[in-house]
C-alpha cells in the first residue's frame, strides 16, 4: 500500500519535475527529478538491471525529511526516473529515511535496508535523533515496509555505540548465502566505527564485529561504509564527518576515506595497511559500490560536499548530482578508479593532438566544449625543468575553471574560483601526484555543472561541481617554462532525450 505521503511525493515530481528542461541539467550524470538529493543508496543490480537510489527532499532545493528517490541505468551514464520509492511515512523514520542498500532476495523481490530516523527529546529536553536500522522488500517500483520494523537498534550495538549516531547500512549477499551489512557507527570515544552485520534471510540480523575505528585519527562519526573485496585485498570505505587535514591527503570537514588491508572473517577480522583519499577534489562524499554481474566493482558518490552544498545557483529547481561512476581496482596497494568503459560509446568527433610544444597560453584546433571526454599528457620539453602547466577549461572572458601542475612540489591543484559559483565557500583544491617518467597524464572528464579529473590512469581522481554558464566552452593550455602535450579529444554526444523519464 502506498501510503500518503510517498503518494504525495509521487504526485509531486510528477507533476512538476518534467518542468525541469534537459538543457537545464547535466548531459549524462544523475540529478534527482525535482529538488534535492544527497547521498546514493541501495546502488546494486536486481533481476539484471542496476538501481540507484537516492537520498530526496523532493518539495524544495534544500536538504528536509527524507525519502527515497529512484533512477534506473542499462549503462551506468543514461538513467531512467522512476517514482520515488520511500517516503518517512513511519513513526520510526518520521523524521527520515536515511541512507542505506538493497539486495535482491532468494525469492525474486527487493530488500531495501535504510536508516529510520526518530526524533524525541533526551534527559536534558534537547531534541535528538533516534536511529534504528529498518527494511522494505518490493518488485523494483514499490515496496512495503516490514511489519517488524526497526531490524536493529540499541539492543544490537556494541557497548559504547550510540544510538543517536547508527546508520547507512550497505547490504549484500555473499559467496556463502549470508546476507552481510556495514553501518556507521559513534563510538565511546565520540568518534567513529564500521560494524559488521549477519542475516541469514535479510530480516533477523545479528551483531557480528566492528571492522575499524576512527580511535580520534580520521575524523569523527563515520558515515556510509562499504566493504568489499577487490584485488586479492579488502577494501573499506566510509566518509568521515569532522576530519582535520593531514599533509595534502586528507582536507578538513566531510572526508572520504579508502582503507586497504586483508580480511580474515574468522580471525582478526580486519587488517588495515594502507589508508587513502578516496577523491582529492571538492565534491565528494558518501561513495558507494556494486558488484556488477560482469565482476566490476563500480563506485558512485554524491558529487557535492556538506560544507559546500549550502551555496547553489538562485532558484534551482534540482540540486545535487552523483559522480560519473567509476570502475574500481588496486594497483601497487592503492585504490585506482576510472569512468565506466560504456562512456567511450558516447565519444564522438575525436581530435588528436601530438607533441605540441607549449610556453606560453595557446589552444588548440578542434578543442572546446563544456561536455567531453579528454585526455592530456604533459612533459617536459628537452632537459630543461618547467615551472607550471595549466589547463583552463569552461573558460570566457570572465570564467575558468584551473587545473595547474606543479613539478617542483608534485602538486595539482583544481581551482574554481572562477566558475560561476560566487559565494564565499572551498574553491581550490591541491594534492600530490606522482608523475611517471617525467609525464603526468589527465584524463579530464567534463559535463555541464562538473569537472572530473582522473590522474595517471585513475591512481588518483579530483572532482568538481561548477556552474559556469554553458557558452564558456574554452579551453586552453599554458605553461610556465616548456612542455610537450599530447591531447586526444571527444565530444561526449547523446542522441534522443537526455534522460528517459
Ligand atoms: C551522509 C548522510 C548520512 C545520512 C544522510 C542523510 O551524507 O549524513 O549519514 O544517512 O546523509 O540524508
Amino acid at each position: 500500500m502506498t501510503s500518503e505521503l510517498l503518494q504525495k511525493a509521487r504526485d509531486f515530481e510528477a507533476q512538476y519535475g518534467p518542468h525541469i528542461p534537459d538543457s537545464e541539467r547535466p548531459a549524462f550524470h544523475a540529478t534527482p527529478t525535482i529538488g534535492w538529493m544527497n547521498d546514493p543508496n541501495g546502488f546494486s543490480f536486481y533481476q539484471g538491471e542496476c538501481h540507484l537510489f537516492y537520498q530526496y527532499h523532493p518539495y524544495s532545493n534544500e536538504w528536509g525529511p527524507m525519502h527515497w528517490g529512484h533512477l534506473k541505468t542499462k549503462d551506468f551514464i543514461r538513467w531512467e526516473r522512476l517514482p520515488a520509492a520511500l517516503a518517512p511515512d513511519r513513526d520510526y523514520d518520521a523524521a527520515g529515511c536515511f541512507s542505506g542498500g538493497a539486495a535482491e532476495l532468494p525469492d525474486g523481490r527487493q530488500l531495501l535496508m535504510y536508516t529510520g530516523v526518530r526524533r524525541g527529546h533526551n534527559a536534558e529536553g534537547f531534541l535528538q535523533d533516534v536511529q534504528t536500522q529498518c527494511v522494505a522488500i518490493g518488485d523494483g517500483v514499490n515496496y512495503e515496509k516490514w511489519g517488524e520494523n526497526p531490524i536493529l537498534d540499541e539492543r544490537n550495538l556494541p557497548e559504547g555505540g550510540s544510538i543517536v549516531d547508527f546508520r547507512d547500512p550497505k547490504v549484500w549477499q555473499d559467496t556463502d548465502g549470508s546476507f552481510y551489512a556495514v553501518i556507521g557507527n559513534r563510538t565511546a570515544d565520540g568518534s567513529g566505527a564500521v560494524l559488521l552485520y549477519q542475516s541469514r534471510d535479510g530480516l533477523k540480523w545479528e551483531f557480528v564485529r566492528a571492522l575499524d575505528a576512527s580511535r580520534n585519527q580520521y575524523g569523527k562519526m563515520w558515515e556510509c561504509p562499504d566493504f568489499f573485496p577487490l584485488d586479492g585485498k579488502q577494501v573499506l570505505m566510509t566518509s568521515p564527518q569532522d576530519m582535520n587535514p593531514v599533509g595534502l591527503e586528507f582536507h578538513a570537514g566531510n572526508g572520504t576515506l579508502c582503507l586497504i588491508g586483508d580480511y580474515d572473517p574468522q580471525g582478526k577480522g580486519f587488517v588495515r595497511q594502507h589508508i587513502q583519499a578516496i577523491d582529492y577534489g571538492i565534491d565528494f562524499y558518501a561513495a558507494q559500490t556494486l558488484f556488477a554481474p560482469d565482476g566490476r566493482r563500480i563506485m558512485v558518490a554524491w558529487m557535492q560536499n556538506w560544507d559546500t552544498a549550502g551555496a547553489k545557483p538562485h532558484h534551482c529547481r534540482w540540486f545535487g548530482q552523483m559522480t560519473l561512476p567509476r570502475e574500481l581496482s588496486i594497483r601497487n596497494g592503492r585504490l585506482y578508479q576510472n569512468p565506466v568503459r560504456e562512456l567511450e560509446n558516447y565519444r564522438d568527433c575525436c581530435v588528436i593532438h601530438r607533441n605540441i610544444p607549449v610556453c606560453g597560453e595557446i589552444n588548440l584546433p578542434g578543442v572546446q566544449g563544456r561536455v567531453l571526454d579528454m585526455t592530456v599528457t604533459v612533459r617536459p620539453n628537452g632537459t630543461e625543468p618547467y615551472r607550471w602547466f595549466r589547463i583552463r577549461v569552461a573558460k570566457d572572458g570572465e570564467h575558468e575553471t584551473i587545473i595547474r601542475y606543479r613539478p617542483s612540489n608534485g602538486t595539482l591543484k583544481i581551482d574554481r574560483t572562477r566558475s560561476g559559483l560566487p559565494r564565499d565557500i572551498v574553491h581550490t583544491r591541491s594534492f600530490l601526484v606522482r608523475p611517471q617518467d617525467g609525464a603526468i597524464k589527465l584524463r579530464i572528464i567534463l559535463d555541464r555543472f562538473s569537472v572530473e579529473v582522473f590522474v595517471n590512469d585513475g591512481e588518483q581522481a579530483a572532482t568538481t561541481v561548477i556552474y559556469t554558464r554553458q557558452s564558456a566552452d574554452a579551453i586552453t593550455f599554458e605553461a610556465g617554462g616548456s612542455v610537450l602535450i599530447d591531447v586526444e579529444k571527444y565530444d561526449l554526444a547523446f542522441d534522443g532525450p537526455e534522460m528517459e523519464t
